[in-house]
């Protein structure tokens, strides 16, 4: 019998590259947000408690792929009690729905649960401290699943770009068509992942699990992976590399966080190490750049 998967947020980064990966896995059922004029499609909100109940209890799912967040990191520094619904405690009732069904529930989180105090990359099991609103409801999202527990896997990531959305790669695209000067970040630090790497690493995980000459117990690998493209770099040094690209190359120049304020504070270091995926599922992702040189490679070819 194939896999039924319920892929919720498929609009997003992470889910559209999903439900483009996923689909020789199992029978995919892709819900958005919103009604439809079709009235046989089901839609879920995260912020609505019982069309997430009511979807789960009428798709049954084998696995639910959560893609959905509220993800404007300072828009949540005010609009807080929507982003606590959907991060904080949809995926509590994600879980629970997840769990009386025995089915694998895959979530994603984010390096925001930590303050960036850290020197050297932050492990599943270091101490988080979020700084700003949307981490908090994120962290308290985790908090939640692990409370349930059952089969769930908290895939946290970082920095995500991607081909469609609101993101640091499409963003400077066109600010460097528009400007003949970027001024960028400087001091603070993370790892650029394509959400597609994501999306595929994602894939493999469940192959491995589900496959027939797999030795692994669902039960016994759930818990926090973190799981980013590999290197590090400032938002300076990824607007570089992403600049370097162009055939209109604007001159890109170093600020600090201090003369560029934003509503919400970041992690000054959120470098996130990969080793428990690799020990566990024998996967690392590739470097930041080349990813990156992939993911532009592909937007030269769908958009020329
Ligand atoms: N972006 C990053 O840099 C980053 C970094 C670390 C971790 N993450 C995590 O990675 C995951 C995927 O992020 P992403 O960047 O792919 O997100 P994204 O592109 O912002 O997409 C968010 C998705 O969530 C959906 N959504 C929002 N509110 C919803 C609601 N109330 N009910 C149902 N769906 C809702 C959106 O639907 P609409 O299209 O209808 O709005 C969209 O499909 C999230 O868990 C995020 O926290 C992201």
């Amino acid at each position: 019998m194939p896999k039924r998967i319920l892929l919720i947020g498929p609009t997003g980064q992470v889910g559209w590259e999903l439900l483009c990966c996923v689909q020789s896995y199992g029978q995919v059922f892709a819900v958005g947000r919103n009604p439809t004029e079709q009235p046989s499609q089901a839609y879920l909100d995260l912020a609505d408690p019982d069309s997430i109940r009511s979807v789960i209890q009428e798709v049954k799912p084998d696995i639910i792929l959560n893609a959905a967040a509220y993800t404007a990191v300072d828009k949540a520094e005010t609009d807080t009690q929507q982003a606590e619904i959907i991060n904080a405690v949809a995926p509590g009732i994600l879980a629970e729905e997840a769990k009386a069904l025995n089915s694998l529930l895959v979530h994603y989180s984010t390096d925001y649960v930590f303050d960036g105090l850290q020197q050297h990359a932050y492990q599943e099991t270091d101490t988080v401290n979020p700084c700003s609103v949307y981490g908090k409801t994120k962290l308290a999202g985790e908090q939640a699943i692990q409370a349930v527990g059952g089969n769930y896997l908290i895939l946290r990531t970082a920095w995500v770009y991607g081909m469609r959305g609101s993101n640091f790669l499409l963003t400077i695209r066109r600010l460097a068509q528009e400007r003949e000067q970027l001024k960028i970040v400087s001091d603070q630090i993370g790892t650029p992942t394509w959400s597609r790497m994501i999306a595929e690493a994602t894939v493999q995980i469940l192959a491995q699990l589900n496959s027939p000459l797999s030795q692994v117990d669902t039960e016994s690998i759930a818990g926090i992976y973190h799981l980013t493209c590999t290197g590090k770099a400032s938002w300076y040094e990824f607007a570089r590399a992403i600049v370097a690209q162009l055939d209109k190359q604007p001159e890109v120049l170093p600020i600090t966080t201090a003369e560029y304020p934003t509503p919400a504070k970041r992690p000054a270091f959120s470098l996130l190490s990969n080793n428990k995926l690799a020990t566990t599922f024998g996967l690392t992702l590739p470097n930041w750049e080349y990813a990156l040189e992939l993911c532009l490679a592909q937007i030269t070819t769908a958009y020329h």
